[in-house]
């Protein structure tokens, strides 16, 4: 007989929230299975969701300003913060994670992130459990803009590389800075300064490279995770990195070289990228191209459903290569509405993958019976009106 053995999955114990979204107060308390929230439009099922994926890097699954989570009551009385916190289950271990935003009288905001009642940064919460999300706007992921494919893209990313948060964060900021230093040299007519514009440019090619390697690798794995899944309801997809530097990671180039080539290509395109106001190539133009394995077709022409069934297969593709990630703690899945999309059948393979899968999944739909393949696989709880009850 073999044994198989699994390394513990992370699960949430318990989730308190305070004057966040159209949450007075919430002390909830759960057993460690898969958690489905049910209640009608507006009660605050995916505010829910939400406040859990704000316990990873960014600014959780809406990407909201953290002021905008403060609650506001129906008056237009706005809170002085929020604060949400969790404990997290991690095999025998018990951690708390914490996170708040406290605001002053002149309008300035203070945040802070605690894990076990010490100070420390939002991103290191990432140590104790990763976070992937599926949400209602991501149906059109495939068939949207490029834009919308890449931020989907990132978001998978991060989960592997928490640090891959802040390099896109940081080319971005290097690539405006470098926009505009083009902009006011095209205007003044000594041109921009050279060492400056090196100076930035250099910055974009050592957090760009970064990027093209973090994708690469958490393409391939997740890739290698599509092909292991068992042939079921949900299509296996081939993806693909568009973008020069990520073909060249992919060839194994090394990431001082990759550097290189950034910044080279950015000095060349100097004056082409004045004359069209932005930088026109680079990692923040690369595209991931997804495919219907099982039809051969790109999956912006599948069917809505069709489409939907990858993107579900897709991010179950990429929690289980995370729960195979020997460097990176487990992550905790969100569903939004993925649920009610389904049909019946397909719903309950959905609960008897993300049971094989371990760990825990937060489900949102608007019916109770939408989670009754479940059976005893999850506790379920019916919100309304920022109060939840198990149910
Ligand atoms: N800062 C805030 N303060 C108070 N209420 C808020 C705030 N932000 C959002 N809300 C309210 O939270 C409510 C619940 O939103 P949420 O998106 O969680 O609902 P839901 O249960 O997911 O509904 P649906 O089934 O339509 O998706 C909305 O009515 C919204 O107006
Ligand atoms: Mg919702």
């Amino acid at each position: 007989m073999t044994l198989e053995v699994r390394r513990p999955h992370v699960r949430l114990t318990r989730l308190g929230l305070r004057n966040f979204r159209n949450y007075e107060g919430l002390d909830l308390r759960l057993d460690g299975r898969h958690v489905c929230l049910y209640g009608s439009n507006g009660a605050g099922k995916t505010n829910l969701l939400e406040a859990v994926s704000m316990l990873s890097p960014g600014r959780g699954l809406r990407g909201t300003e953290f002021a905008e989570l403060v609650r506001q009551t129906p008056e237009g009385d706005v809170a002085k913060g929020w604060a949400l916190s969790a404990d997290v289950r991690d095999g025998e271990i018990d951690r708390r994670l914490s996170l708040s935003l406290d605001l002053d009288d002149q309008g300035r905001s203070k945040r802070t992130a605690r894990l076990d009642g010490v100070d420390t940064a939002q991103g290191e919460l990432a140590e104790v459990m990763r976070v992937i999300w599926l949400t209602p706007s991501m149906d059109r992921v495939f068939a949207g803009p490029a834009g919308d494919r890449r931020k989907f893209l990132d978001r998978q990313v991060l989960a592997h590389f928490p640090s891959h948060a802040g390099a896109s964060a940081g080319y971005e900021k290097a690539m405006r800075q470098r926009n505009a230093l083009l902009e006011q040299g095209q205007k003044s007519r000594g041109g921009a300064d050279p060492a400056w514009l090196d100076a930035i440019e250099m910055g974009m090619a050592t957090a760009g490279a970064a990027m093209a390697i973090h994708r690469v690798d958490a393409v391939k794995v997740m890739q290698e995770a599509i092909l292991a899944r068992p042939e079921g309801a949900f299509p296996k997809a081939l993806i693909d990195l568009d973008g020069a530097f990520e073909l060249r990671a992919a060839d194994g180039m090394a990431l001082t070289d990759i550097e290189q080539e950034i910044a080279s290509q950015l000095r060349e395109n100097r004056g082409r990228d004045r004359a069209a106001g932005r930088t026109t190539e680079g990692v923040h133009r690369t595209d991931l191209r997804v495919i219907h394995a099982p039809k051969g077709l790109p999956a912006d022409q599948c069917s809505t459903g069709e489409q939907k069934a990858l993107l579900i297969g897709l991010i179950l593709a990429n929690a289980q290569a995370l729960f195979e990630r020997d460097f990176a703690p487990s992550p905790l899945l969100l569903l939004d509405e993925a649920a009610a999309h389904l049909d019946s059948d397909r719903r309950a393979a959905l609960y008897d993958e993300l049971t094989a899968l371990g760990g825990q999944a937060w489900l949102t739909g608007t019916d109770r019976s939408l989670f009754d393949a479940f059976g005893d696989r999850a506790q379920r709880f019916e919100v309304s009106d920022g109060i939840v009850r198990e149910n």
